[in-house]
């Protein structure tokens, strides 16, 4: 496992180049993805997490009062131009997910898009999550996953190399994750083969609320 602060440098040298490089698959495929994901979204307090330079802003519900937090600064720079230049109503703030300084219970739904794959410890970053969410609030996630097929044998092999080039682990089991710490799946939705998901799970109510 590469450290944070490794995958933090990764994030922070990728931030001047991540949306020009992105800009193609993004217009492509990954916006109509971000509607979907966006359109799962309930309730009136919202929080982003790995909000990176801000891809997911256009898709934020108007109605909801949305934080948006990251642990890089120079990915969250970006996000926070993009804020003041289009004069948007979000708090970001810069926050690790996995300690996290909001209240327990404060949200009625978690989101995330190409995170957990980064997230140096998943687990610890997921239990954080239910922890700020209120009983029966959602987490919604988009996420590229290790696949179950063939090819997920080279995907393990290939990951040491992956996550030191983008920060990003190829092999994450996330709604496995997801499963662990608590979770209940709503929603599992392949989006391209097993390797992009949209993830829709529930708090239950019996923890902490
Ligand atoms: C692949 S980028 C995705 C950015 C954005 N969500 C998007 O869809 O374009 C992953 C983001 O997660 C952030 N990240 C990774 N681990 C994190 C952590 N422990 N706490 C907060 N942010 C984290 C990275 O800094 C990076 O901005």
């Amino acid at each position: 496992m590469l450290a944070k602060e490794n995958i933090k440098k990764i994030y922070d040298r990728r931030a001047k180049f991540y949306d020009f490089v992105e800009f193609p698959i993004e217009r492509l495929i990954f916006s109509s993805w971000r509607q979907r994901l966006w359109s799962a979204v309930n309730g009136s307090v919202v929080l982003e997490v790995g909000v990176g330079t801000g891809k997911n802003f256009p898709y934020y519900p108007a109605s909801a009062r949305v934080f948006a937090i990251d642990f890089s600064p120079e990915m969250l720079k970006r996000a926070i131009q993009k804020v003041k230049k289009f004069g948007l109503n979000i708090e970001v703030r810069t926050m690790d997910v996995e300690e996290m300084d909001f209240p327990d219970n404060y949200f009625d739904s978690v989101v995330a898009s190409f995170v957990f794959c980064s997230v140096p410890n998943p687990i610890r970053g997921l239990c954080e999550v239910k922890r700020v969410l209120r009983g029966g609030g959602r987490l919604v996630l988009l996420e590229h996953v290790r696949s179950e097929r063939w090819f997920g044998v080279f995907m393990d092999l290939l990951n040491p190399i992956a996550v030191r080039i983008t920060g990003a682990n190829i092999n994450r089991r996330t709604v496995e994750n997801v499963v662990k710490t608590g979770f209940e799946i709503i929603k599992e939705e392949n989006l391209f083969l097993d390797l992009v998901k949209l993830i829709i799970a529930r708090k239950p109510y019996y923890h902490g609320s």
